[in-house]
């Protein structure tokens, strides 16, 4: 089984994949980390140098790489689904959580950790929920297609995906 977690960035994808993961006994990888990791180079570094084209080709390699375990939560970066028609890979290999926020709530976070994402680290603040507003409009058409639908901004998220896995999980041990 996979769980692919599909969302904005900072919708809390890594850090709720990661306890989900931990409660299933299941594996949990980021693509980020598992590219920054192959490429011995941070997002932004890759970015810079290859630009965002190339990176999206990367994104794609690793997801089916990644894709190849089982018994796994995968969080995916945050345009992953919306190119490269991953949204259909995602939807043939595993079951996927879209962890919907708000664009204030993104802007709100992502205004101190912004650094680290290549597409908004330039911007002000004001800049960046312009940007954060306008890009989501764009992904969402991509990010609904996921089986379950998640209120990221909910309390006890990681419940409510558990939750929503009882179907499944009864259905992998017919
Ligand atoms: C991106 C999201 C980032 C990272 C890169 C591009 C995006 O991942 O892949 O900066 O286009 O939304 P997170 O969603 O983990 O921040």
């Amino acid at each position: 089984m996979i769980i692919y977690l599909i969302g904005y960035m900072a919708a809390g994808k890594t850090t709720y994949g990661k306890q989900v993961a931990n409660r299933l006994k299941m594996k949990f990888i980021d693509t980020d980390e598992f590219i920054e990791h192959k490429f011995s180079m941070s997002v932004n570094e890759l970015f810079k140098d290859m630009g965002e084209r190339n990176f999206r080709e990367l994104e794609r390699s690793a997801l089916e790489e990644v894709s190849e375990n089982d018994g796994v939560v995968i969080a995916t970066g945050g345009g992953l689904p919306c190119h490269c028609n991953n949204m259909d890979f995602i939807k043939k290999h595993g079951t996927s959580i879209y962890l919907k926020a708000s664009p204030a709530l993104l802007a709100s976070r992502l205004e101190t950790v912004k650094h680290s994402r290549p597409l908004l680290k330039d911007k002000s603040n004001e800049e960046l929920r312009a940007s954060v507003t306008e890009m989501l409009e764009k992904r969402e058409p991509f990010y609904e297609r996921a089986d379950i639908i998640i209120d990221a901004e909910g309390t006890k998220v990681p419940d409510i995906i558990m939750l929503a896995f009882r179907p499944y999980m009864s259905e992998q041990r017919n």
